[in-house]
């Protein structure tokens, strides 16, 4: 539990909103001079309704509601203060929460403003900092090649996390089979696995979905288009009839949380994720297309101007993919271990290590574990 925000429960509602405000104020960071307005609705109660206004500082204003603003994000009080209780784990893309908002004119100030009542767990602040530590000891920043093993033993990996060092596992063909898969495989294989939860209400099967993706390979859609969903499952449940051949490997599959899907059109220009770091020791299993991860060690965490309001994984305010030297000059210093994934390979990445993942070919699909430990 944060220190800062021990009281899960509140005496009204009243003091929800008040504590819900004060939380967005503690994790407010703003280094790329975002402006703009965002009204809060509460509709039970309109009248502790607030406008927040983006700049240097979060400013919170309770009067004058009825003005303009950029954003209007429509909260029920029962998810807000669900947030509230959990925001150590809380996934804004659960259809249970998203489902609940209403949202209307500039995402991004909405999007922007929902990271800020994000906290980390005492557990992983204490993590992260030792992480980072050995890192230093073992000067990880130095490091040029990710090590490769061919076909481990489960106490090769296990000396590895210890050691927090990432290494690439080859040889896991021919069980589980792995490799060679094709989109009408998956279809034909999986056909009625349900692998994309869009809402509440909307989910799509492994044949539906690779009919989409088809339908988009062969003529891709604008992105720019308002509404645009690219038919990519980012990092959906895996199915369970997709577990024996993508299960867990090396250890128990109790000793994961459920295993991710990340299948479908990807830009190739683009990161697909972000520069971040999870507080589990994950494994990516690449199954279709090549992708590269770019590693920095803990240890670099001052030059990468991580978030302070997160909680599943830390994501950081420097983009590689365009360095900005006045607004983020240390970046220039940090060191990247680049390695490339092929099909059948699987990499270990110890908790802590920052990373930003390009997919080198679409569609591209790729399975991840995390660790419960
Ligand atoms: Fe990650």
């Amino acid at each position: 539990m944060n220190a800062l925000y021990p009281q899960q429960e509140f005496e009204s509602d009243v003091a929800a909103i008040k504590g819900f405000a004060e939380l967005l104020i503690g994790g407010y960071q703003n280094p790329l001079g975002v402006r703009g307005t965002v009204k809060l609705r509460v509709p039970e109660r309109p009248e502790h309704s607030f406008v927040a206004r983006l700049d240097a500082q979060l400013h919170i204003d309770w009067t004058d509601l009825d003005r303009a603003t950029d954003t209007t994000v429509t909260v029920p009080i029962a998810t807000l203060k669900r947030l509230f209780r959990e925001f150590e784990v809380i996934d804004f893309r659960d259809p249970a929460i998203i489902g609940t908002m209403e949202f209307s004119g500039n995402l991004d100030l909405a999007n922007h403003l929902a990271k800020c009542c994000l906290r980390p767990s005492t557990f992983t602040v204490d993590w992260f900092r030792a992480v980072g530590a050995l890192h230093r000891a073992k000067g990880y920043r130095d490091l040029t090649e990710v090590p490769y093993l061919h076909r481990p033993t489960q106490r090769q990996i296990l000396e590895l996390i210890a050691e927090s060092c990432p290494a690439v596992i080859t040889g896991l063909e021919p069980s589980p089979p792995c490799k060679d898969w094709t989109l009408d495989r998956l279809a034909q294989h999986y056909s009625d696995a349900v692998v994309r939860v869009r809402s509440a209400t909307q989910s799509q099967t492994m044949r539906d979905f690779v009919r989409e993706l088809k339908d988009f390979m062969a003529n891709p859609y604008d992105e720019m288009v308002e509404g645009f969903v690219k038919p990519y499952t980012e990092g959906a449940q895996l199915p369970q009839q997709m577990w024996d051949d993508f299960g867990p490997l090396f250890f128990d599959r109790e000793d994961f949380i459920p295993p991710q899907l990340w299948l479908g059109a990807v830009p190739t220009h683009v990161p697909t994720s972000s520069l971040h770091r999870d507080p589990r020791c994950g494994f990516l299993l690449q199954v279709i297309g090549r992708k590269r991860l770019d590693l920095y060690s803990a240890d670099q965490e001052d030059l990468l101007y991580p978030y302070k309001a997160y909680n599943n994984y830390q994501p950081c305010w420097y983009r590689p993919q365009a360095p900005d030297p006045e607004v983020f000059p240390k970046a220039q210093q940090a060191k990247c271990l680049s390695v490339t994934l092929n099909p059948g390979e699987m990499i270990v990445q110890p908790a802590g290590w920052f990373h930003q993942v390009h997919a080198l070919d679409s569609p591209n699909m790729s399975v991840s574990y995390f660790w419960r430990y």
